[in-house]
């Protein structure tokens, strides 16, 4: 791998890897991420431990619209007028999509967390050409309480909705006591229509998934269902607004949408009142 690579398992059996492009110092900051490990295996990321295939064939037939919605972060990053950032990426799964975005606007350092082994392992192959890269097999909320480190830009792609709603806010909360003033979290999700029960959209979704996904093989179908009906607790937009505002963001922005697959943008300066974007 270009930049020389150096991996290290710690104590608690996280695995940690980083990447220094010059060889000088070798390790990295490592952006205030504690190295003690958490819990492995929330019931969110089961689906994600043991192999990436079944995600990675249906992002490929972009059936989550992974190609729009990461077209417009890149643009979106490219709006940042090349100011230096450091980005921290939530349940950055092998980074597939975010990878080429960062390549074209470089962070100056990029933190991946992700609970399964197996992304982390591919992410290392996307990231590939970036300077600084540390990557955390840890347990996204965990992994913020531990972090001491500010960031510009916080994303997270497809793995809030795998939270409870207690959890989310928490989640948001945390991003937001991590992020540089003038800083925003970029949030892809699934999310319900508004009025909408867990059980309605699962039935949707489910039915979305068995129409449309046809090019995915039949016993990869249902285990990508059975992911969905047992792990997947979207929110409506106007409960993700309110827990945007508990957690203190000052404006929530929809950047992108595709039915239920959505791109949000959440600014930390109190500009207007929150509202719709
Ligand atoms: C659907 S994939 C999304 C990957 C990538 N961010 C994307 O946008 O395509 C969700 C990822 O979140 C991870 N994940 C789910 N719950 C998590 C948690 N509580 N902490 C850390 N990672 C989690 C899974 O392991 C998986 O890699």
């Amino acid at each position: 791998m270009p930049g020389g690579e150096h991996g290290k398992k710690s104590a608690g059996g996280t695995f940690l890897f980083w990447r220094h492009l010059s060889h000088k110092e070798g390790k990295i900051t490592l952006a205030g991420l504690n190295q003690e490990t958490s819990a492995v295996g929330e019931s969110g990321a089961a689906m994600f431990q043991k192999s990436w295939s079944i995600y990675d064939a249906l992002s490929e037939k972009n059936y989550m619209h992974h190609r729009e919605i990461y077209a417009r972060v890149e643009e979106w990053l490219g709006q940042r007028g090349g100011e230096a950032y450091s980005i921290l990426d939530l349940g950055c799964g092998n980074a597939r999509f975010l990878a080429p975005c960062l390549k074209k606007h470089p962070p100056a350092m990029y933190v991946g967390v992700d609970l399964s082994a197996a992304a982390l392992e591919e992410a290392k192959e996307h990231l590939g050409s970036l300077l600084h890269v540390a990557l955390r097999q840890e347990e996204m909320v965990e992994a913020l309480k531990k972090s001491k480190s500010r960031f510009e830009v916080i994303f997270s792609g497809y793995a809030l909705h795998h939270l409870d709603a207690a959890k989310k806010v928490k989640f948001l909360t945390l991003c937001l006591e991590r992020l540089a003033p003038g800083a925003a979290l970029l949030l892809v999700d699934v999310v319900r229509e508004e009025g909408e029960s867990r059980e309605a959209y699962i039935e949707r979704y489910l039915e979305f998934m068995r129409r449309d996904w046809a090019e995915v093989p039949g016993h990869e179908l249902a285990e990508a269902c059975a992911h969905v009906q047992a792990h997947d607790f979207p929110e409506t937009e106007s409960a993700l607004r309110g827990m945007g505002e508990k957690a203190g963001f000052a404006r929530m922005n929809r950047l992108a949408r595709f039915g239920p697959h959505q791109l949000w943008e959440l600014q930390t300066e109190e500009k207007s009142r929150m509202g719709k974007g």
